[in-house]
């Protein structure tokens, strides 16, 4: 049977998830689309055949959707989700999840108290370059990790958080200095007063992880987008592997660098190469809600959870903290 499926925010993540659920064919049936903005509503509803909804409540009630994907912008997660939980429906969450801790950690209660699936959409771990880098390292092609360098544009610094757990485990230490002005911000209503979501000159963290790694990351909003969302540079006590110049419209590699050299690894880790087919920010939303769909129907853990969400969401914390009060701040890990 056809997983019904209805999508919250008709904005631009949206219309990805829209597009990426028709890829999964007889698989899912889209029950409905809802926006406040009728017109969002009415033209994503047209391009995907399926019915348009103002209200959160008449998309619940009248599709009756086993998976939600809501697509609003951050700050208007929190009540979409506790709804389509409360529904009964799974939820898929653009991340980040939630605008406090507080408000992710009664998302993922409310999700194990329904009995349900929270997921978040961290859909860069489904990036061919980064799966390959985690795999060399999960491999231990370059033996204990020792040290990384993640330099990212603004617009990818939450990805670039995550990314730090998939690649390199838990982080327990943070410090950080942050160079913010708002008035640099792309977004109004991102403020740096809990998270920063999306720095603006510069934030630079230095992250202990808990293997004894230290990883460097750097984000700042003055960087290009059409050279690279992000680049990764890994040492080990073995080897070193670098990923540099993945831009927005194809995330594979420009170059990938290995030490001790390897003629294989460079397609391993997917660099470009002239007539293969490029790999999108689109590809990689359509990787990540086909990954989790996969998950659901086979009662399998989803490949990011609430908890995962939170996880991000308490580094990017602590590294207003650690910048605020000038000190080291220590994490579960
Ligand atoms: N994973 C990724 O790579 C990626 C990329 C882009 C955006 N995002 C995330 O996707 C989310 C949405 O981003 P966007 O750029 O599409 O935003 P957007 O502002 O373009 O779209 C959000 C839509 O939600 C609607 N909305 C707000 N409250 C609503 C409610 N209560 N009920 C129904 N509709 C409501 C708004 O009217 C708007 O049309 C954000 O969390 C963003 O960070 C993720």
């Amino acid at each position: 049977m056809a997983l019904r499926v209805g999508i919250i925010g008709c904005g631009g993540a949206g219309g990805e998830h829209a597009r990426a659920y028709g890829k999964l064919g007889s698989r899912v049936e889209l029950v409905g689309v809802c926006d406040i903005d009728a017109g969002r509503a009415e033209r994503l509803a047209t391009a995907s055949g399926t019915r348009p909804h103002a209200a959160v409540r008449d998309l619940l009630d009248e599709g009756r959707p086993d998976l939600v994907s809501v697509c609003t912008a951050e700050y208007h997660h929190v009540q979409p989700v506790l709804d389509a939980l409360a529904a009964g429906s799974h939820v898929l969450c653009e991340k980040p999840m939630a605008h406090t801790v507080a408000d992710a950690r009664r998302m993922v209660t409310a999700a194990s108290a329904a009995g349900r699936v929270l997921g978040i959409d961290y859909n860069y771990r489904h990036m061919p370059a980064f799966r390959a880098l985690r795999a060399e390292i999960t491999a231990g092609a370059l033996g204990q990790v020792l040290l990384a360098q993640i330099t990212a544009h603004a617009f990818c610094y939450h990805h670039a958080l995550d990314l730090v757990r998939f690649l390199f485990g838990e982080v327990v230490e943070v410090a950080s200095w942050v160079d913010d002005v708002q008035a640099r911000r792309n977004f109004p209503w991102t403020t740096p007063e809990e998270f920063l979501y999306v720095p603006s000159v510069s934030a630079t963290a230095l992250l202990r992880m808990r293997g004894g790694a230290t990883v460097t990351l750097a984000a700042s909003r003055l960087r290009s987008l059409e050279d690279t969302l992000l680049d990764v540079e890994v040492v080990g006590e073995r080897g070193r592997i670098a990923l540099r110049g993945l831009p927005v419209g194809d995330t594979r590699p420009r170059r990938v660098e290995c030490w001790p050299g390897d003629p294989a690894a460079a397609e391993r880790l997917g660099e470009a190469r002239a007539g293969q087919p490029p790999f999108s920010l689109s590809a990689a939303f359509s990787a990540s809600i086909a990954a989790f769909v996969t998950a659901l129907e086979a009662g399998q853990p989803v490949p990011t959870e609430g908890r995962d969400g939170v996880a991000a969401l308490v580094l990017d914390q602590a590294v207003v903290q650690a910048h605020r009060l000038g000190t080291v701040v220590r994490l579960g890990g």
